[in-house]
């Protein structure tokens, strides 16, 4: 345990995160009340119970978590919302093969709502934050791989600054790379605050914080593979959804964001060939079709709320006949 980590406790799962978005994703997510949906992200269990208020006695539910600790906060939830809520800890990258086991071949709607949540941030323990000294880990399923303390042991130089550029658009990747580099070779790189350390020698002054906070998310995203995750899943989209069914994805950052888009760009036209073919070779057919043309925003009300909120962007799009 750090010096300054907390164990997580039992308490409220609704109190440990706020979710965002919530009547925009209810109103462009459930268009059958009688149907199944799944929620690939349940963190502290808001989007779910929001979703689960909107159906009829007939709607179902299945959430997908990944992280353990959080999977055993929204526990009390699965109790308190009973047999029409199933909840399974795993990747929702894995949606095609649980939803086999469940017997179920295509749902109504799904939500995706990227990142983490307020709690896994805080109260997790394990190196999400630079703002307090844990174990530098910053896995979701902490039972597979290594963490990012030991990771950082085995990575080449080259390799922790390509990830600072592509992940975290980190200005002076080269030379913050070099530092975490150093100090990961000898031995001295097991908590957040050590990674805070050798940021800082490089970093100064009123850019710091932002520094970190993107070196951070950079690590998040490559150590879980959240791109090649999303990408995964939105292989299987279209298949997953009867025809009229939804999906809405909720992203934190740009990278995220332009996977979906462009996702959209192409399951939303039927020729995917290069413009000089003089015809079609590629065969490729629509699957899918964006609600709207820009991603929604939280509202003014929501961001005074919930200063978090503030890099949201919701896609809403729906499975083609
Ligand atoms: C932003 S939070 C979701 C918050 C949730 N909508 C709520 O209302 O509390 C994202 C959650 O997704 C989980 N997660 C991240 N990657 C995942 C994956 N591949 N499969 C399932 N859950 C994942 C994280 O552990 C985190 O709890």
């Amino acid at each position: 345990m750090s010096r300054s980590a907390k164990p997580p406790g039992r308490s409220d799962p609704a109190s440990l995160h706020m979710p965002v978005m919530v009547p925009q994703v209810v109103a462009g997510l459930v268009t059958n009340p009688d149907a199944l949906y799944i929620d690939g992200t349940l963190g502290m269990g808001g989007h779910t119970r929001a979703l689960l208020a909107a159906l009829s006695p007939k709607g179902s539910l299945v959430g997908f978590e990944l992280d353990t600790a959080a999977f055993a906060q929204v526990e009390p939830l699965r109790r308190e919302l009973g047999s029409r809520v199933t909840f399974v800890r795993g990747s929702y990258a894995g949606l095609p093969r649980y939803l086999r086991e469940l017997h179920v071949s295509q749902v109504q709607g799904i939500l995706l709502d990227l990142g983490l949540s307020s709690f896994t941030l805080e109260q997790s323990g394990r190196g999400f934050t630079f703002r307090r000294d844990e174990p530098l880990d910053m896995r979701f399923d902490a039972s597979r791989d290594a963490p990012l303390s030991e990771r950082l042991t085995l990575w080449p130089q080259e390799k922790i600054t390509e990830i600072l550029q592509l992940y975290g658009e980190v200005r002076r990747a080269r030379g913050i790379g070099a530092a975490i580099a150093g100090r990961a070779r000898t031995g001295a790189m097991r908590t957040t605050f050590d990674l805070v350390e050798a940021v800082g020698e490089i970093a100064k002054g009123p850019e710091k914080n932002k520094t970190l906070a993107r070196v951070f998310q950079a690590f998040r995203i490559e150590i879980n593979d959240e791109l090649r995750t999303l990408e995964t899943f939105l292989g299987h989209l279209p298949a997953l959804l009867v025809a009229g069914g939804r999906a809405a994805i909720i992203s934190f950052h740009s990278l995220e964001d332009r996977i979906v888009k462009r996702f959209l760009a192409r399951e939303s036209v039927d020729c995917i060939c290069p413009p000089k073919l003089p015809i079609c070779e590629c065969g490729h057919v629509a699957s899918m079709v964006a609600l709207n043309r820009r991603p929604l925003t939280p509202e003014a009300e929501e961001l005074a709320a919930n200063p978090r909120s503030r890099s949201a962007k919701l896609r809403i799009m729906e499975r083609l006949p």
